[in-house]
């Protein structure tokens, strides 16, 4: 057990045991009347398995899921996407109206969202905008992490709407420095699209680090809502005591088990390789545009670009029938789309509406 990652809990939960679910008692029987479901089967339901509660955490699906992350069963919690990984660890980590958490913006909105659900504070430590592109400085945000005695401090690699990939010693001389006083979370969410090693493998040096993982992008399951938070046994078990009973349906894992056999994985693997190939493409056309200002160099599935006239080049797409995320009520991106990297076509798509449309709205 990590007495650290205890000390770093809240402490009104320290001795919190969370709720017990019937699914939780480890009883061996054959007729299970202790949780009060019915004795038949929904008539819709032909599998005849829905009748029962799920497992807290499916067995069967937390030991693929720890062998595809290459961790321990203990070191793996599942649950409702990785959006709540996030929320877990708000609740266990961060006292209401007291807590406080670090985030390096233009980011992923959930972190915010959450520490403001929560009543956390929010420490802002904007990413750097460079020849390099937009990056995140480790070295303030340690330093408002530390001066302000933050709980949590959120890394996104790749960064969401950045595309910037953090190295691994980067993470870990972080972790080294906020050991004892502050939890690093690893936002891996896009790692598949950066085929570069996960944080996941500094666990066994640092139990101050926790990885979330998702199968909603490379794994194409964002319906079914499943992921992981990797990190130390007592972290974890901190995690699952502040979660919901059930949080896994049984169709959703029975969903994610069969995404992640073996030659869906392969599939899956030579598909990264495709996006990498399409992104270079669709950079390039994007940076012959005219009224493109900025393509930035990205580890993910998507572009965070720059225009010029950013309104023209979001409505002619909106025109083409191309959505894209706006990004100008972010901070620093007030000329920017973020354009995901879709299938070669969806992405000449783009490249059409913006030379024909854009092109001429400009003239
Ligand atoms: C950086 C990042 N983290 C987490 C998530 C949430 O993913 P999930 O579907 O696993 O909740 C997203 C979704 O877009 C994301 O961009």
């Amino acid at each position: 057990m990590s007495t650290t990652v205890n000390a770093l809990l809240r402490a009104d939960l320290r001795d919190f045991g969370g709720y017990k679910s019937a699914r939780s008692e480890t009883l061996a029987g054959s007729i299970w009347l202790n949780a009060n479901e019915s004795a038949w089967a929904n008539a819709a339901d032909s599998s005849a398995l829905l009748r029962r509660y799920p497992q807290p955490q499916p067995e069967v699906l937390c030991a693929r899921l720890a062998q595809l992350y290459g961790v321990a069963p203990a070191q793996l919690l599942v649950g409702r996407g990785s959006d709540e990984g996030i929320d877990l660890l708000l609740r266990a980590f961060c006292m209401p109206g007291q807590g406080k958490v670090v985030i390096a913006p233009p980011v992923f909105g959930m972190y915010a969202v959450c520490a403001k659900l929560h009543g956390a504070q929010i420490i802002n430590v904007s990413l750097h905008d460079s020849e390099e592109g937009l990056c995140a400085d480790l070295q303030a945000m340690g330093d408002a992490a530390l001066a302000q005695n933050a709980s949590l401090l959120f890394l996104c690699t790749p960064g969401n709407p950045s595309g910037e990939l953090l190295a691994l010693q980067a993470v870990a001389t972080l972790a080294q420095r906020l050991r004892g006083t502050c939890i690093v979370v690893v936002d891996e969410a896009y790692l598949e699209y950066a085929d570069a090693p996960s944080a996941a493998t500094l666990l066994s040096d640092f139990d101050n680090i926790a990885v979330l993982r998702t199968l909603s992008k490379a794994h194409a399951l964002a319906g079914a809502r499943v992921g992981c938070v990797l990190a130390g046994a007592t972290l974890i078990d901190a995690l699952r005591r502040c979660q919901a009973p059930y949080p896994m349906p049984q169709p959703v894992v029975e969903a994610a088990l069969a995404a992640v056999g073996d030659s869906e994985l392969a599939l899956t693997r030579s598909r990264m390789a495709a996006v990498r190939e399409t992104r270079l493409r669709l950079a390039d056309g994007l940076r012959a545009l005219p009224l493109v200002r900025r393509v930035y160099t990205s580890a993910g599935n998507f572009l965070l670009v720059r225009f010029t006239d950013a309104d023209a080049a979001f409505t002619s797409l909106l025109a083409a029938g191309v959505v894209v995320r706006d990004m100008r009520a972010m901070p620093q991106l007030g000329d920017a789309l973020r354009i995901t990297v879709g299938s070669a076509d969806e992405c000449r798509q783009v490249l059409k509406a913006l030379d024909t449309r854009v092109w001429e709205a400009a003239a």
